[in-house]
């Protein structure tokens, strides 16, 4: 089955979904949309075979289109998907799913009634140096997970609809939540606004999870380093994933403090191999992509589906609430 998608928002991102649909041979874009229609116009030359729009009704009203890709921008997410849901679409969105939980719990219930796909675009799920680490984490490899920490910084796009813990937050909190697989008991977050009032361009989160571990994240688009970082520490060994690294993204440090030295009262540190598994080249988004197309052709939930997509605003709610809360006074 060939599944026939529609890329909605054609911007920045939206054209990099429709090159990813548009070459695997399991789909294929039949419509291009946009609400300035230069952007449609600039897309179709590469695109022959769809039809463009700058109407997402048009859209809904085709019985041939399967499937939507919606790639605008973040406040139009959850209507947007819930609309297509009712019309019978299958639905991939860009992430995060929406901007409040009841928002995110509407496109949630849509899916269920619907029986369709629903598919957040939580793309380092998908990253097989990630997946990787997973799996070590999973297999114990690390012993017990004691903490997690994310750098998400550098100097970057500032966005006037979202602050930087939505627009980088949604990435590492989906991590996070993969990695730890559950969800935390405890969320705070501080932040401030040095380039735009009111929209907060570096955040700094503490999130407790009921097993002990803890997590932090550094979240800037105001800083000289380009920083695209995990770092898991267990009880056994520590882990580094680097997306920025070329080569070696994943990194497993066989050190740790396990050696009682008791004449002393003190601990010695171990300081044993430091090897990195090897991480498949695959792009990211081209996995996420064939995901969502054999879910859709399945009828299996994707591994970021929309439960998921509702934990991560979820998590993003509570830093968000706790970031108004510690708000710095004005001046
Ligand atoms: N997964 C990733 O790594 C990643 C990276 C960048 C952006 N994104 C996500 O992609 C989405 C888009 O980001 P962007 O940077 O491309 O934004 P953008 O502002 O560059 O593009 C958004 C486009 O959507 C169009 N649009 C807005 N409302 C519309 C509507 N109702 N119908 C049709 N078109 C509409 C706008 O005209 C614009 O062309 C965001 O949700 C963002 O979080 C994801």
């Amino acid at each position: 089955m060939s599944v026939s998608v529609g890329v909605v928002g054609l911007g920045y991102w939206g054209p990099n979904l429709a090159r990813n649909f548009g070459a695997l041979p399991d789909s294929r874009v039949t419509w291009l949309c946009d609400g300035d229609s230069d952007r449609v116009e600039r897309l179709a030359a590469s695109f022959p075979g769809a039809r463009g729009s700058s109407s997402f009704d048009e859209l809904l009203a085709d019985d041939d289109l399967d499937a939507l890709v919606i790639a605008t921008p973040v406040p139009t997410h959850a209507e947007l998907a819930r609309r297509a849901l009712e019309a019978g679409k299958h639905v991939f969105v860009e992430k995060p799913l929406a901007q409040s939980v009841a928002d995110a719990e509407a496109v949630v219930a849509a899916a269920a009634t619907s029986d369709r796909t629903l598919m957040v675009g939580h793309l380092l799920e998908y990253h097989p140096g990630l997946v990787r680490l997973k799996d070590l984490v999973d297999a114990g490899d690390l012993g017990e997970v004691h903490y997690i920490y994310g750098n998400r910084v550098n100097l970057g796009k500032v966005r006037a609809d979202e602050n930087a813990l939505w627009s980088l937050g949604a990435h590492d909190v989906s991590v996070l939540l993969r990695l730890a697989g559950e969800e935390p008991a405890e969320c705070h977050a501080f932040g401030e606004s040095y380039v735009r009032d009111g929209v907060e361009d570096v955040v700094f989160c503490f999130l407790r999870f009921p097993s002990g571990v803890s997590a932090h994240l550094h979240l800037s688009w105001l800083d000289p380093h380009k920083e695209r970082r995990f770092t898991v520490v267990g009880s056994k060994k520590m882990a580094t994933f680097d997306d920025m690294a070329i080569e070696q993204k994943l990194t497993v440090y066989d050190k740790t403090v396990d050696q009682p030295y008791s004449s002393y009262g003190e601990y010695i540190a171990r300081s044993g191999d430091v090897w990195s598994p090897s991480v498949p080249n695959d792009e990211p988004l081209r996995l996420e992509c064939a995901h969502f197309l054999e879910c859709v052709r399945d009828g299996t939930r994707p591994r970021s589906d929309g439960e998921s997509g509702l934990r991560v605003v979820r998590v993003l709610e509570e830093l968000q609430s706790s970031l108004k809360a510690g708000a710095r006074a004005p001046a």
